[in-house]
């Protein structure tokens, strides 16, 4: 597993080698070897970094090249990708905007267009006509047009000496200058973004557009099939896609949304293929990852996984705990907690498989390891004292961070994310922040505004289980807040008793927040006064604003600081070396390929799932592995049509490419370029990617594009729709 002692050894051979001018064909191939092994740390290459990426590519077996992916000059594979709503990816694929993306992503979209009669969520939708396509107010999708490497001009008359206070503030100024110069049409815009902390910079073409509408769903008994019992887990028989397309003006360009709106016309979409993958094939993944951090030293891993994780991984075991309790006896509650459960228990089980994987793969002393040879490396330059300080003080500054951090998470998780009442008392102190500038004439605009969000906020959900869940989580901040940062009003009144007041506050009571808001101004002022349950909501999450975060934030900026230095030097180690910046929601490229994997001793996963699958997961009316008629109808038949392969229909494959929260919905592509495939998720043993990508048990996972079509086209019949898709080997 030293492989990082290979590595070293073919980087000081390379360097002799290149001083002298011979070409042995022999020697190339060791470069190449050693051009890609680098790519073992992080895995996802900004595209218009072809040189990053280009050795890799050619290895691969890719018939295509790093400008087929990306080019500035002409319209290129990056025009067929967009950043969908935020924190998705979508790919284009045909000639009038349709795209492709995950249920799960256009999960929100589709459930605010269903109701009683039409049921999107449970039996789906197909737009028969552009007329029946759903627009979405507030969705939005961005494109990535070009990407320059600005760091010389972001950084010039930057120097090290400067505090930084200044050195941001120039930056800044550059920056602005920069903006205003860059070349870009009148609808499109900029934005510059750090990488490696700040040691390199990005400047970002972008256009977005802002009409898109709801095209097609499978029912949710497939688009999220074993929803949080499959969730990030292998094997797994879920056709997570949905369908929407842009819409955009007469010329094509951005724009509100209108009725006289048609579909988009790209520059580029892809070609879809339903060739399928077999093993070991070359697979492409082109998204916006969300974040990583793949440069942090091993003592910081240590204390996310030993420190951090655990307290996260607890608070959303009670809330679930609580909620499980309720709804598997109450079918209505059930259905109104599912969203809310889903969304808690994926980052819950998300953490704990990062723990187990950063102990399987041995990150900790892989990480101390290739700590080691970097300071070898710069001891060679004169750099290892440096170094050694600037490790040490990232060392010091992380344990100073850990209380104000693991504050931060408490308040986060048990003051916030898990706790629906004290999100509730979250919009009311913005409606009061609003109101102390605006006075009575603000509160008139905003009681109206508010009413209707609470209203639909009471309805949403249940007394008993917010109540239940509020006295979880007040146990949570009263056990777990570290000394010093829970206000006194909640330290020094009774659990019960903070419950108590809360059952009795206008912020659990429907009827008295309708009056409430309906009433005058000063009414409402009084009982923001006077509501015990209201104040301490207040003191919470002021103690949040004027102490937690602050505190948390002046730490953090002492973290960048030093990793920045930490990782410059870590670049300065390797000069040869191919680094890739940890993930920041930008556009990104990463190649792996078709491959199972060992999750335990003794057990191999196979890459690949079928439909047989799906139907031996079946259990009739479970909430997580019902399924639709229709497709056991389809089963029983074996009508499968020109979707049949090996007698099933292929539904999911595992691949090596590196990918993390953002890759959903990003499309998947062959050697050739064609899309075969759709992300949405990782393996479970593998969600430590995120701090330690470990090619061994990283996974990711995607809907076979043949499954898509094959729900689309049987039960779904949206014939328009697929004589759209431009398919190439139609076998008939
Ligand atoms: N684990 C996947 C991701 O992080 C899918 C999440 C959606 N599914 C769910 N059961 N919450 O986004
Ligand atoms: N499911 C994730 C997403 O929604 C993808 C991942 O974390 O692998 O982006």
């Amino acid at each position: 597993m030293r492989i990082f002692e290979i590595f070293l050894f073919l980087n000081e051979m390379m360097r002799k080698i290149f001083s002298i001018p011979v070409k042995f064909t022999a020697f190339i191939a060791l470069y190449l070897w050693w051009a890609e092994l680098p790519a073992q740390q992080i895995r996802m290459w900004v595209p218009s970094d072809t040189r990053d990426y280009y050795y890799q590519l050619q290895e691969s077996g890719a018939q295509m090249k790093a400008v087929d992916l990306f080019d500035a000059q002409k319209p290129s594979l990056n025009d067929a990708v967009v950043q969908f709503n935020g924190g998705c990816t979508a790919g284009l694929i045909s000639g009038q905007g349709l795209l492709l993306t995950n249920h799960h992503c256009g999960y929100g979209a589709i459930q605010s267009h269903s109701t009683l009669e039409h049921n999107y969520v449970k039996d789906g939708f197909w737009a028969g006509t552009l007329d029946d396509e759903l627009p979405n107010p507030g969705m939005y999708v961005t494109f990535v047009r070009a990407i320059y490497d600005v760091t010389d001009k972001v950084l010039q008359g930057v120097s090290d000496d400067m505090d930084e206070a200044s050195r941001q503030s120039h930056i800044d100024k550059n920056i602005n200058r920069l903006k205003r110069t860059l070349p870009k049409k009148s609808w499109q815009e900029i934005t510059v973004k750090p990488a490696f902390y700040g040691n390199k910079y990005y400047a970002y073409v972008t256009e977005t557009y802002k009409d898109i509408r709801l095209v097609g769903a499978p029912p949710s008994a497939i688009g999220k099939f074993g929803a949080d019992t499959d969730n990030w887990m292998w094997p797994r028989h879920s056709g997570d896609f949905s369908l929407f397309r842009i819409y955009a003006d007469r010329n094509n360009r951005p724009a509100e949304y209108s009725k006289d709106n048609v579909p988009y016309h790209p520059e580029k979409y892809f070609q879809v293929s339903t060739e399928g993958v077999s093993r070991r094939d070359l697979i492409i993944v082109y998204g916006f990852p969300g974040r990583t951090r793949e440069y942090l030293p091993a003592f910081r891993v240590r204390q996310i996984t030993g420190r951090i994780n655990p307290v996260r991984i607890g608070i959303r075991e009670r809330a679930l705990r609580v909620m499980d309790g309720f709804m598997h006896t109450n079918d209505t509650i059930k259905l109104k907690y599912t969203a809310l459960y889903a969304r808690i228990a994926n980052y819950w089980k998300k953490w704990k498989g990062e723990n187990l994987g950063i102990r399987r793969s041995d990150a900790l002393a892989n990480k101390e390891y290739w700590e080691q040879l970097t300071e070898k490396e710069l001891a060679k330059q004169g750099k290892a004292d440096e170094y050694r300080e600037v490790k040490t003080a990232l060392e010091n500054t992380f344990r100073d961070l850990e209380p104000v951090e693991i504050a931060r998470n408490v308040f986060i998780e048990a003051g916030y994310l898990n706790n629906p009442w004290m999100q509730r008392a979250f919009a009311v102190y913005e409606m009061e922040r609003g109101l102390q500038k605006g006075g009575a004439d603000a509160f008139e605009r905003e009681a109206a505004k508010t009413a209707r969000s609470m209203e639909a906020d009471f309805q949403k959900g249940d007394r008993r289980v917010n109540k239940a869940l509020f006295a979880a989580m007040t146990d949570v901040l009263k056990e777990k807040m570290p000394r010093g940062f829970l206000p006194e009003v909640w330290s020094g009144t009774a659990a019960d008793d903070i419950v108590k007041a809360w059952d009795q506050s206008f912020l659990t009571d429907a009827a008295k927040m309708k009056k409430l808001l309906s009433g005058d101004f000063k009414h409402f002022e009084n009982a923001l006064k006077n509501d015990s349950g209201y104040k301490m909501a207040r003191a919470l999450i002021n103690g949040f604003y004027g102490k937690i975060n602050p505190e948390y934030h002046k730490r953090m900026e002492q973290v960048q600081t030093l990793m920045r230095k930490y990782v410059r030097l870590q670049m300065q180690a390797f000069p040869r070396m191919h680094f890739a910046p940890d993930a920041n929601g930008t556009l990104r490229v990463s190649f792996g390929r078709v491959e199972g994997y060992e999750p335990r001793d003794g057990v191999y996963y196979e890459p690949f799932s079928t439909l047989d699958g799906v139907i031996e997961k079946y259990i009739p009316g479970d909430y997580e592995f019902d399924l639709p008629k229709a497709l056991l109808d389809i089963y029983e038949h074996k009508d499968y049509g020109k979707w049949e392969v090996n007698g099933t229909v292929p539904v999911n494959f595992l691949g090596t490419a590196h990918t993390t929260g953002g890759n959903s919905g990003s499309p998947v592509l062959n050697a050739k370029g064609e899309l075969v495939g759709l992300n949405f998720d990782r393996v479970w043993e593998g969600t430590m990617s995120d701090l330690y990508y470990d090619p061994a048990i990283c996974r990711n996972i995607m809907v076979d594009v043949r499954y898509i079509l094959f729900i689309m086209d049987k039960l779904g019949h949206a014939t328009r729709l697929l004589d759209e898709i431009n398919l190439e080997n139609h076998q008939q």
